[in-house]
């Protein structure tokens, strides 16, 4: 290109420039061959490509052989953003030597039930995992020369009428969950392309929120790339132009790029507007133009390296009296289950792969031992067939070893629709639960996208949660059931007992118009944890083949401004007989008790490999960030003066270390003081404390004098309590309580809010 982007943009027509603004048909964006102005090319999905094998207008294409990856509900348990950030790099590279400018990838939104028909496509509960996972793989696909489409920005937690309905969302959740997922891949990764949600935000779609395309995502995080629209999300295409989405997808016609001309002549719309559009889309266009080489790849070697994501990621959930690794000789083994022949290794709709290779397990077990198999279950309908089902425990009851390969099939969870409920298919439960009754050695292997109630859980020795496997599924399996990997995947997602458990139960998925996301910050484990429930299997969980001691927990500084970074450091060594990988998770717990937080937020991970008897330094940086919330009151990230705990574990439930850390804060936050300011309001403010302790000082020596006065003898009200018990009063009860004038009360409220406002200009 020789002329600069302002250059062509003065030269091109306002047609030419509302042309750009919308796709030229399902996966091209529009050139301008007059000014030498190329369009670029998109793809699906998130874990392989999805390219038509010829050039498709539409959705209806048969698509071009490629490898599948495990999708994120797996990937993400690998807890290893080494790992993500290779896996970006081998679908940058099959891009590339497809022509794919931008792949319409990761889908990064937050589980927020386990119903959604989509969770299989996300990677976590949690945004700080999510985000740092989602981060890496943006991360490595960009470092290919390939565009990366973070989806679904934002509140996209449900397929129910996913295109029209109303997250209703506190601005706390949303900045601390909801947005977070996001911020943290726009802040470390800078995504060439974000992809706008369908769904609407209190009301407004978010293709028409300005205060988040704009304000937030662009002011606030610095996003310089551009905004495309999810497919056919554009409501309004005048507003959404306005509120900052760039390229309106797939390209519905020239009507819509006629309404931008005419809101341009009518002057409802600035043509400046459209310009910075034209110069953001451009920026990423010709980033995408200047290198000719087209790399080659090997299918075959992706393939291998789809086996290895699998591998590292696969969690095993339970493994008692050592059941797993399975013995390679000298047992029967019976293997059981349809999935065993026939895996469920990926999710449907945009995110589906016409997959190079499938390994299915039956065929990989078979280099470790002898094994029968009995097919057990239809899976196809949910139906016993009763000769099935009388085969399978008639060789489960003749075996030393059952194993069970079972899950969700491919019509219980989509992209389009969400899930009714938490259940595998009953002919699957009732086959687990008869095995189990005849085989104490029973183990179970899942496939599925998203936790599924486990009637049966306490009655089978083992359970290895393979979520949707990706293509070398079967031969992944094979090798943590025998033992020649060791499993180390942790939990992304809490496992519920049940599904009303989930703190999303009454309100998911809403009445159609709205959801109201009533739990607030409390999702996931944020809600588990704080209520200390029963979980089938907590987040972070994930068993190995080998133990690890944790000890030597220290901070680089006991004590922090809020304006410091600390570093925590712990050891962690294997404590076992073969070479093991453990994940291991800080959370930080806020004892400051200014506002209602989780009991623990995930704060730092770190995947270390370990040889036996081997042992390392773990090391995390915390900052400001780490410990705060978003308080509406100053829409702002705060951090209270105060201590925190700082927990390391192996899981959310499974706390090895903890110590505690003081932090003070430089931020005052604003208060207004009046006469119905409550004592605790005071207390809790750092500019108003001291001056409130000395005057409940005065008011504790006060009313044990009056008590003594009354007569009263050894009746003293400990002070402690006496407080407790004045917390809640306003300061015009300080009348009633000591007679104070109101003139007095009005001068200590005049004391009090200019030591706020002193404070608080600092
Ligand atoms: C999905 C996107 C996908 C697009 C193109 C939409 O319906 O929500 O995730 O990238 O279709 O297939």
């Amino acid at each position: 290109m020789n002329k600069t982007i302002q250059q062509l943009i003065r030269e091109m027509t306002l047609e030419e420039k509302a042309s750009l603004c919308s796709g030229k048909d399902f996966w091209n964006t529009k050139a301008v061959e007059r000014l030498g102005i190329p369009g670029i090319k998109v793809s699906d999905g998130p874990n392989g490509l999805r390219t038509p094998k010829i050039d498709s207008k539409d959705l209806g294409f048969e698509a071009k052989e490629a490898v599948s990856f495990p999708p994120a509900c797996l990937s993400a348990c690998s807890f290893d953003e080494k790992l993500l950030y290779a896996m970006g790099e081998r679908l940058g590279t099959q891009c590339r030597a497809e022509g794919v400018d931008v792949l319409l990838g990761p889908s990064a939104n937050m589980k927020r039930s386990p119903l959604c028909g989509r969770n299989f496509e996300y990677f976590s509960e949690d945004p700080y995992l999510g985000s740092r996972i989602a981060a890496a793989y943006v991360k490595g696909l960009q470092s290919r020369g390939v565009g990366a489409c973070v989806k679904h920005f934002t509140a996209n937690n449900q397929e129910y009428r996913r295109q029209t309905v109303s997250a209703e969302v506190s601005e706390r959740a949303l900045r601390e969950i909801y947005l977070a997922a996001f911020e943290g891949i726009v802040k470390e990764a800078q995504p060439d392309t974000m992809m706008c949600a369908y769904n609407r935000i209190n009301g407004e779609y978010v293709s028409e929120r300005h205060e988040i395309l704009a304000d937030i995502l662009r002011g606030e995080w610095g996003y310089e790339g551009f905004v495309m629209s999810d497919w056919s999300a554009v409501n309004d295409r005048v507003k959404a132009v306005a509120a900052g989405l760039d390229l309106a997808m797939p390209g519905e016609g020239p009507w819509q790029d006629q309404q931008i001309v005419e809101a341009v002549k009518n002057g409802t719309l600035d043509e400046s507007v459209v310009n910075t559009v034209v110069e953001r889309i451009l920026r990423i266009v010709f980033k995408y133009q200047q290198g000719n080489d087209v790399p080659s790849y090997n299918m075959d070697a992706d393939h291998a390296f789809a086996q290895k994501v699998a591998e590292e990621s696969m969690v095993l959930l339970k493994n008692d009296d050592h059941m797993l690794p399975l013995p390679k000789q000298g047992k029967k083994i019976a293997l059981i289950g349809a999935f065993a022949e026939s895996p469920r290794f990926q999710g449907g709709g945009s995110a589906s792969v016409n997959a190079h290779k499938v390994n299915i397990a039956l065929e990989a077990v078979k280099a470790y031992a002898d094994v029968s198999y009995s097919k057990g279950y239809l899976l196809e309908e949910d139906r016993i067939d009763t000769d099935l089902l009388e085969e399978a425990v008639k060789a489960a009851s003749e075996a030393d070893i059952a194993v069970i390969f079972a899950g969700l099939p491919d019509s219980f969870e989509s992209e389009g629709y969400d899930r009714a409920d938490m259940r595998m298919p009953d002919n699957q439960n009732i086959l687990i639960a008869q095995i189990a009754a005849v085989q104490e050695n029973t183990v179970v292997v899942l496939h599925n996208g998203s936790p599924v109630e486990m009637p049966w859980a306490d009655d089978v020795k083992a359970i290895l949660e393979s979520y949707l496997g990706g293509e070398a599924v079967g031969q992944a399996q094979a090798r943590i059931l025998f033992g020649d990997v060791n499993p180390s995947g942790k939990l992304a997602e809490s496992h519920p007992i049940k599904l009303s458990d989930n703190p999303s139960y009454l309100h998911f998925p809403g009445d159609g118009e709205s959801v109201e996301y009533a739990e607030g910050v409390f999702i996931g484990y944020r809600y588990y944890d704080s209520k200390d429930m029963a979980v089938r299997f907590p987040f972070g969980h994930g068993l190995s083949y080998t133990s690890f001691a944790y000890s030597n927990l220290r901070f680089s500084a006991d004590s922090i401004r809020d304006t410091d970074t600390v570093t925590v450091t712990c050891k962690v060594k294997n404590t076992g007989s073969v070479a093991g990988k453990e994940a291991v998770q800080l959370y930080v717990s806020d004892l400051t008790r200014v506002t209602d937080r989780p009991v623990k937020e995930l704060k730092g991970f770190c995947k270390v490999s370990l040889a036996p008897g081997e042992e390392t330094v773990v090391s995390f940086e915390l900052n400001k960030r780490s410990f705060a919330w978003f308080s509406p009151k100053v829409h702002d990230w705060y951090a209270a003066t105060g201590e925190y705990r700082v927990l390391i574990g192996s899981s959310s439930r499974d706390i090895r270390l903890e110590k505690t850390l003081h932090l003070e804060s430089s931020t005052v936050l604003p208060m207004k003081v009046t006469r119905n300011t409550t004592i605790n309001e005071l207390m809790l403010h750092p500019a108003t404390k001291p001056i409130i302790m000395g005057l409940l000082d005065q008011i504790v020596a006060y009313m044990n004098g009056m008590q003594k006065q009354d007569g009263g003898e050894g009746m003293e009200v400990p002070a402690e309590q006496l407080i407790r018990m004045l917390e809640s009063s306003p300061l015009r009860f300080f009348n009633t309580l000591m007679g104070m004038s109101m003139d007095q009360i009005d001068g200590m409220i005049a004391q009090m809010q200019m030591a706020v406002d002193t404070g608080s200009k600092k």
